[in-house]
C-alpha cells in the first residue's frame, strides 16, 4: 500500500466521525509496517480517543519502526485527550505522513514537534481531499464572521424545485432522501425559507443512518415572523430547538406568539446579519435546504460555500417553482464557475457537490 492509497483509506475512515465529532475535525489514520497496513483508527466521538491513539492501540508493538498515515496533523495539546505527538514519539514510529495542517492555534505545530523528536514527516499528501472533507472545521478558524453554509436543493431536469402547485414531494428518490438525512447529521443548523416552512410543513429532523451528537438547530428565515402555530416545526419547538430569523418590521405580537410556543426569535435586517448572529450563538455550520428565493439571495450575497445539487430525472415545466428565483444575471465573462468536487449516482438521481472557489 503506497502513501496515497493509505491516505485514501484514512480519509474513508475519517467519515465515520461525521455528525459525531464536531466541533472537532474528522480524522482517520493507518499504520504501515514494511509498506503493509497493520492497523487503522479514526476519531469516533467528540471527547473520545483521537484517530492516532486508536490506530496505535490497535498496532501495539507493530508500530515500532513503522509509518503512520494520518489525515490531519497530530495535535500537540492536552485537551480531552493527551497530545498525539507524545503518543507517536513513544510508539517508536519512524515516519508520519500527514494530509492537512491543523489550523487550530492551540493544537497545531505537530509536524514541527515530530521532526524535532527525530521522525521523518511528510505533509500535504492528498491535501485538497482532506481540506474538502473538513471544510466546516477549516472554516471555523478561517472565517469567524459566519457559519459555513452549504446549500442543498433537489431539482428537476428543468431546474424546478416544486411543481406548479408548490409541491416538492418527492422530486428525488429514496436513496437521495436518505443521503440528505445523513448530510443533516453533520451540520449544527438546518435552515429553510419561511415560504418553504409553510408549504412543506417539514420537521427538519435527522432520521437517517447517523444519530447526530447534537440535534441541529432548526432555523427559519421568516422576515414577518408569520409561521402558523399549526406547523410541525412550531408544535415541536419545545423539544427541538427552533429559531426564527425575523426582520425589524416583524410585529411584536407575532413574535410573542411564536415565543410562547417555544420558538426562539431574533431580528436580523439582512442575511449577512442573520449569519453573524448565528455564529455569535455558536453555530459554525448550516445546511440550507431551500427554497429557491432564499437560495438565490444567499448566493447573491456570497454566503454559500458548498452546493449539494440533487438532479432528478423528471420535467416539471415552466410553471414549476424555480430553483434560483432572483439570482442576479452575469455575463459569460463574469460568471462564477464552481469546481465540481464530487459526482455520484443516488439511485435514479445524480448528486453533484460544488465548492465556491
Ligand atoms: N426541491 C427542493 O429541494 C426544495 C427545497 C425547499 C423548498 N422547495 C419548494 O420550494 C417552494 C418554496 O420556495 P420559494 O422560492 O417560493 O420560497 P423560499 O425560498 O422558501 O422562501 C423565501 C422565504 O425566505 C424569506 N427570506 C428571508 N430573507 C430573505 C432574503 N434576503 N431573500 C429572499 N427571501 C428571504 C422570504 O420572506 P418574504 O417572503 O417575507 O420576503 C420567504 O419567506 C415550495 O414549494 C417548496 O416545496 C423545494
Amino acid at each position: 500500500m503506497n502513501y496515497n492509497e493509505a491516505m485514501r483509506r484514512a480519509l474513508e475512515l475519517a467519515w465515520r466521525g461525521w455528525g459525531r465529532v464536531y466541533p472537532n475535525p474528522m480524522v482517520g489514520a493507518v499504520v504501515l509496517a514494511g509498506g503493509e497496513p497493520v492497523s487503522e483508527g479514526y476519531h469516533a466521538e467528540f471527547g473520545g480517543p483521537h484517530a492516532e491513539a486508536d490506530a496505535l492501540a490497535a498496532a501495539g508493538e507493530r508500530a515500532r519502526g513503522g509509518t503512520m498515515v494520518v489525515s490531519l496533523e497530530p495535535c500537540t495539546h492536552q485537551g480531552k485527550q493527551p497530545p498525539c505527538t507524545d503518543l507517536i514519539v513513544k510508539s517508536g514510529l519512524r515516519e508520519v505522513v500527514i494530509a492537512l495542517p491543523d489550523p487550530n492555534p492551540e493544537a497545531g505545530g505537530g509536524a514541527t514537534r515530530l521532526r524535532a523528536a527525530g521522525l521523518t514527516v511528510e505533509t500535504n499528501v492528498l491535501l485538497e481531499e482532506a481540506a474538502r472533507q473538513n471544510a466546516i472545521f477549516l472554516h471555523r478558524f478561517a472565517d469567524p464572521s459566519r457559519p459555513y453554509v452549504a446549500l442543498k436543493l433537489a431539482t428537476s431536469l428543468d431546474n424546478k424545485i416544486a411543481d406548479r402547485h408548490g409541491r416538492s414531494r418527492w422530486i428525488s428518490g429514496e436513496e437521495a432522501r436518505s443521503f440528505v438525512h445523513w448530510l443533516r447529521a453533520g451540520f449544527e443548523a438546518i435552515g429553510i425559507g419561511g415560504h418553504t416552512a409553510r408549504v412543506d410543513d417539514a420537521q427538519l429532523t435527522v432520521r437517517g443512518p447517523v444519530e447526530p451528537r447534537v440535534r441541529p438547530l432548526r432555523v427559519v428565515f421568516d422576515p414577518q415572523a408569520e409561521l402558523p402555530e399549526s406547523l410541525q416545526l412550531v408544535r415541536s419547538a419545545r423539544e427541538i430547538p427552533t429559531l426564527v430569523l425575523a426582520s425589524s418590521q416583524a410585529s411584536t405580537s407575532r413574535i410573542g406568539t411564536l415565543e410562547r410556543a417555544g420558538v426562539q426569535v431574533e431580528r436580523a435586517g439582512t442575511l449577512t446579519t442573520a449569519m453573524s448572529l448565528l455564529r455569535a450563538r455558536g453555530v459554525t455550520s448550516m445546511l440550507v435546504e431551500g427554497g429557491g428565493r432564499l437560495a438565490a439571495s444567499l448566493l447573491n450575497d456570497g454566503l454559500v460555500d458548498r452546493f449539494y445539487w440533487i438532479q432528478s430525472p423528471l420535467w416539471l415545466g415552466e410553471a414549476g417553482v424555480p430553483a434560483f428565483a432572483g439570482r442576479m444575471g452575469r455575463s459569460m465573462a463574469e460568471a462564477e464557475r464552481w469546481p465540481v468536487v464530487e459526482r455520484r449516482a443516488l439511485g435514479e438521481d445524480t448528486l453533484l457537490v460544488l465548492d465556491r472557489r
